[in-house]
């Protein structure tokens, strides 16, 4: 049986996904780049400077702004961001959450963060699931974002686990290929993730005996 179960946070606790595409299409839009949903799915998993670079490159104004700029850019794009984070409330949890994660403890098996916002801390609160977590892996030790495996690399030392015994459950392309560039087996929640050992249409999927069946299938172990 795994040890651990490893979550994204965005996109996968809470759609605080839509919440970081808003802020930044409203700051894009001040400086002239339109951007889509389309674009942002390419977000996803990608840390907050190297979200504004991406979305320099997609305007061409890669060499616009200094980095003082930038940093004044993406400060910006995160006050709005926050300032969306005040409606959270435990009702914001995705469809099915709140069950797994009572299922995963009442298994005894350990339960881990993998997301790369500097915001995960105030979410986990706002959502009141904070204390349903034996280690969060901390964003702002982490050098190199998904699809590096490193986050996840973190989460598992934090818990004490191999990756080897460890699921991991993401919604970005990026995070995908940083769970299975880990060593760990990989749940993608949503359409168009390529490369995850076992892809669910929506969180509502997500249960225990699924991802046991799953474990079982891959690892051929009990
Ligand atoms: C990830 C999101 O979880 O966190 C990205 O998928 C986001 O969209 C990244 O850019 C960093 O978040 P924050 O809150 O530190 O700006
Ligand atoms: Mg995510």
């Amino acid at each position: 049986m795994f040890k651990a179960v490893i979550f994204d946070l965005d996109g996968v606790i809470t759609d605080t996904a839509h919440l970081h595409f808003l802020a930044w299409q409203s700051v894009a839009s001040e400086i002239g780049i339109p951007i889509d949903e389309a674009f942002n799915a390419g977000l996803k998993g990608i840390s907050r400077m190297d979200s504004l670079a991406r979305i320099l490159r997609h305007g061409g104004m890669e060499e616009a702004f200094s980095q003082k700029e930038r940093e004044q850019l993406a400060q910006a794009k995160n006050a709005l961001y926050v300032e969306s984070l005040k409606g959270l409330t435990r009702d914001s949890l995705l469809p099915g959450i709140a069950q797994l994660l009572t299922e995963i403890r009442a298994n005894k098996v350990r339960i881990g963060l993998a997301s790369v916002s500097l915001n995960a801390p105030t979410i986990l609160q706002a959502l009141g699931i904070a204390s349903a977590f034996d280690f969060c892996a901390d964003a702002s030790r982490i050098q190199l974002s998904k699809p590096h495996p490193d986050i996840f690399l973190a989460a598992c030392a934090g818990l004490g686990v191999t990756p080897e015994q460890t699921i991991g459950i993401e919604d970005a392309q990026a995070g995908i290929e940083a769970i299975n560039a880990a060593g760990m087996l990989s749940v993608g929640i949503g359409g168009e993730l390529s490369g995850a050992g076992l892809t669910l249409s929506s969180t509502y999927e997500l249960s225990w005996p699924r991802l046991s069946d799953f474990w079982q299938a891959m690892r051929g172990q009990n």
